[in-house]
């Protein structure tokens, strides 16, 4: 008899192909979702079903990327250039993302857009049903693309355990009201049995939203559907500690870190990584650093702003725009204070291999994360597990998820320039038994609450629930 497996769901596979010199390279994708569960997906006989991050130009380059793809355990879904349009940009990124992320007035709502995401979530549907999942498997769907699969493959396995598990936060009923087709959504999810976000207030503002919009009735976290108990509950996700870790005690990487840090003449090393998108807060952060050069002149020429910003989404317009934004905010502070020898802010519009993110964590003395919103924001945690041997300070926005967490990282306000600014000032000269104190506490924090017993906490919940449903029947 086949063991069991768990079958992960997720619109991007955490491999994504490339097209260079009529090549086809297989390289990690990046964001949270993928680099998070990357760690611990290749188990026994699991497998991993999504986008591979490429439209293929004929069957030959289909084939090759099925094959390649099958010995790392991941199962491919192609999408063609309208569904990538409708489905990816239009309605998950101009819709889902920006009012999940509180941004109501860069949605741009289309019908089409949304029957196209409808067709998407069933091609992903008949992925999984192909795969032909019996009774015993478990199915875990991850984030906002995928929020009507739920439901269509419960319509297909009445009893098989679905576990959904949303990256992004989910926003206050109100604002999720102003979807046209929020009580698809809704339903969509439910098809799972066990429903999930990285904060309390997250899981609060689905359940609102399942009671406000769809009148449905609900025992504190419990909600019955079709004669189904189904849960919605909060699960912070983790990374995976001992590789980053690992990485960050290794002679190479600490050989590479004191060259960057020689590079930068030994400077106040501030480090940022984002993808590019405007709920990371990226303008804000650089008017605070302005402000923090303006406020303090003697810092000048003795801190260096590192910023890598990864190219995201760059046919949806707003992140365009924001590309343009950021070049002119950089542009201005490097050419009003930059001197011969010392450019404020070094930055790099590009995607960097783990050893040299690694090599920046060791380095940096401060990580500064200003997102306006964000899931959890697994960049901090990385730093946090990179500081065992060198010391530093997280400078955390309270709207990231993370924040209920990290408590003792200096915590601000991304709103507010001058809480940025003030927090910039406190870390530089935060006096070295203070950073340690409050890095330890952090490192303590991610370390046991790291990406394993995430996964294991959610599969144990799932299988309990299973469990309660099958004594209601
Ligand atoms: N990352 C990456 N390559 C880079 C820069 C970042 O793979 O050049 C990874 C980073 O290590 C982190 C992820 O991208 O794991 C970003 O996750 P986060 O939760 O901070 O933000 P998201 O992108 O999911 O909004
Ligand atoms: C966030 C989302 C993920 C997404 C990632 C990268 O982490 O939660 O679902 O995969 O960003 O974005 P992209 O649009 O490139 O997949």
């Amino acid at each position: 008899m086949r063991n069991k497996r768990t079958i992960i769901i997720s619109n991007r596979l955490p491999v994504r192909v490339e097209r260079r010199d009529q090549e086809l390279h297989f390289i990690p994708s990046e964001g949270g979702l993928a680099t998070g569960l990357g760690s611990i997906y290749q188990q026994e006989g699991n497998i991993w079903v999504g986008w591979p991050g490429f439209v293929p130009e004929n069957e030959q380059e289909e084939a090759i990327t099925r094959q390649k793809l099958a010995e790392l355990n991941l199962v491919p879904v192609f999408l063609t250039e309208e569904e990538l349009q409708g489905y990816y940009e239009g309605f998950s990124n101009e819709v889902l993302w920006p009012i999940f992320h509180y941004r109501l007035s860069y949605a741009v709502y289309n019908t089409e857009n949304w029957h196209t995401y409808q067709q998407v979530n069933r091609k992903f549907a008949n992925a999984v049903v192909e795969q032909s999942p019996g009774e015993k498997d478990e199915v875990w769907i991850h984030d906002y693309q995928l929020m009507l699969l739920p439901k269509m493959v419960r319509d297909q396995h009445e009893h098989i355990a679905i576990g959904y598990f949303q990256h992004i936060p989910f926003p206050p009923d109100e604002l999720f009201r102003s979807i046209p087709w929020r009580d698809q959504l809704i339903k969509g999810l439910l098809g799972a049995d066990l429903i999930a976000f990285h904060t309390y207030n997250d899981t609060q503002h689905f359940l609102n939203a399942c009671t406000h919009i769809l009148s449905l009735p609900i025992q504190n976290n419990c909600l019955h559907v079709d004669g189904r108990s189904v849960y919605a509950e909060v699960y912070p996700m983790g990374i995976d500690f001992d590789k980053f870790s690992g990485l960050a005690q290794s002679p190479a990487i600490q050989e590479r870190a004191r060259e960057i840090r020689s590079y930068y003449k030994e400077r106040k090393f501030i480090l940022c990584i984002d993808r590019l998108d405007y709920s990371k807060g990226i303008i804000e952060r650089l008017q605070a650093y302005e402000s923090l050069l303006q406020t303090y002149p003697e810092l000048r020429e003795q801190i260096v702003l590192y910023m890598l910003v990864v190219p995201s989404r760059d046919t949806v317009p707003q992140y365009r725009m924001l590309r343009d934004e950021i070049d002119r905010a950089v542009g201005h502070i490097n050419s009003i204070y930059g001197m011969n020898e010392w450019q404020p802010i070094a930055y790099y519009y590009n995607s960097f291999p783990v050893e040299e993110l690694s090599s920046l964590y060791v380095a940096a003395d401060v990580c500064l994360v200003t997102s306006i919103r964000d899931g959890m924001n697994l960049v901090c945690k990385e730093y946090v597990a990179s500081k065992e041997q060198t010391n530093g300070v997280l400078v955390l926005s309270e709207l990231a998820g993370a924040s209920k967490e990290l408590l003792e990282a200096i915590q601000v306000n991304p709103n507010s320039i001058d809480q940025i600014r003030e927090a910039l000032k406190l870390a530089i000269d935060m006096p070295e038994t203070e950073k340690r104190r409050r890095m330890q506490d952090s490192i303590d924090i991610v370390r046991k609450f790291n990406v394993r017993h995430w996964v294991k906490i959610f599969f144990n919940r799932l299988h309990e629930i299973k469990t309660v449903q099958k004594q209601e029947m």
